[in-house]
C-alpha cells in the first residue's frame, strides 16, 4: 500500500450503553469531564496518523454531538453520521460517506476512549506495510468455556490460542468495504469477522490493557483512575 491516500478512522458511537445502565447514550457519558466521545476521537487525531474521522452518533443527537466538535475542534477533519440499529450497521453507514481518496480504514469503538495513541500509529503503518486487516489483541486471563442452551460446559478451549481483540482495527479500505457489502446479516461484533469470512487474512498484533471497552460500571472506575494516573504522571514528569 503506498502512502499516497488518506487514512480515515470510522468511529461506531451509536450505542444505548445497555449494560453500563446509564440514561445518557455511552458515548456522551463524561469521564475526567469530558464525553467518553471526544477522548475517544482525541486519541485519534492526535496520533497524527488519521486525517479524517466519521462519527456514526445516536439518530436523536446528531446535533449535540456536531456541537461538541464544533466547540473543540479535534486537529482531524471530524463528520457525523446517524449510525443504525447495530454496530455493523453503524459502521457500514459511515464506511458509504467517506471520499474517494482514503485507501487506509480505521474502526474504533467509542466505547475505547483511552486507547493511547502509540496503538493508533502501530495499527496504521502495519496497514502501510502491506496487512489487509490489523486487529489489537491480548491474551485471555480468565479460562473460557464454551456452554449449550441449559448453561451446561461443553468445551474448554485451549486458553494459549484465544485473544480478546481491542480496537481500533485497521483495513485497505478495498478489503472492508467489499466484505461489509457481502455481508448477510448485521450480527457482527467487530470488522475483522466480516473481512475473515472473505478469507483474507488478519494479522494480529499487541494490544493495550488502556483500550479496554468501558461496558460495565465497574470499567467508569478503571477510566476514571487512568485519567488520573495520566494526569500525576504529567505533572511530575
Ligand atoms: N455501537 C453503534 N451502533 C449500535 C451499537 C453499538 O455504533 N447500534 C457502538 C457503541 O456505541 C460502541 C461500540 O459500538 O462504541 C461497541 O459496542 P458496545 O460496547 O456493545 O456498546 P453499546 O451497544 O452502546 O452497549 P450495550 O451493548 O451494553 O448496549
Ligand atoms: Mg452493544
Amino acid at each position: 500500500m503506498s502512502d499516497l491516500g488518506r487514512t480515515a478512522a470510522l468511529v461506531p458511537a451509536a450505542g444505548r450503553g445497555e449494560r453500563l445502565g446509564a440514561g445518557v447514550p455511552k458515548a456522551l457519558r463524561s469521564i475526567g469531564g469530558t464525553p467518553i466521545l471526544v477522548h475517544a476521537v482525541h486519541a485519534l487525531a492526535s496520533s497524527r496518523v488519521v486525517d479524517l474521522v466519521v462519527i456514526a452518533a445516536p439518530e436523536s443527537e446528531l446535533d449535540d454531538v456536531r456541537a461538541l466538535f464544533a466547540e473543540q475542534p479535534a486537529g482531524a477533519e471530524v463528520s457525523v453520521v446517524a449510525g443504525g440499529p447495530t454496530r455493523q450497521d453503524s459502521v457500514a453507514r459511515a464506511l458509504l460517506t467517506l471520499p474517494a481518496d482514503v485507501d487506509v480504514v480505521l474502526v474504533h469503538d467509542a466505547a475505547r476512549p483511552l486507547v493511547p495513541t502509540e496503538l493508533v500509529s502501530a495499527v496504521v503503518a502495519e496497514v502501510r506495510r502491506g496487512a489487509q486487516a490489523v486487529v489489537p489483541a491480548l491474551p485471555v486471563t480468565d479460562t473460557i468455556k464454551q456452554v449449550n442452551a441449559a448453561e451446561q460446559v461443553i468445551g474448554t478451549p485451549d486458553r494459549s490460542s484465544l485473544r480478546a481483540v481491542q480496537t481500533p482495527q485497521g483495513f485497505a479500505r478495498a478489503a472492508l468495504q467489499a466484505a461489509h457489502a457481502a455481508a448477510d446479516d448485521e450480527s457482527a461484533t467487530d470488522d475483522a469477522a466480516l473481512v475473515e469470512r472473505h478469507g483474507v487474512i488478519v494479522q494480529v498484533i499487541p494490544g493495550h490493557e488502556e483500550a479496554f471497552k468501558i461496558t460495565r460500571p465497574l470499567d467508569l472506575v478503571l477510566a476514571e483512575a487512568v485519567l488520573a494516573k495520566r494526569r500525576a504522571t504529567r505533572v511530575i514528569g
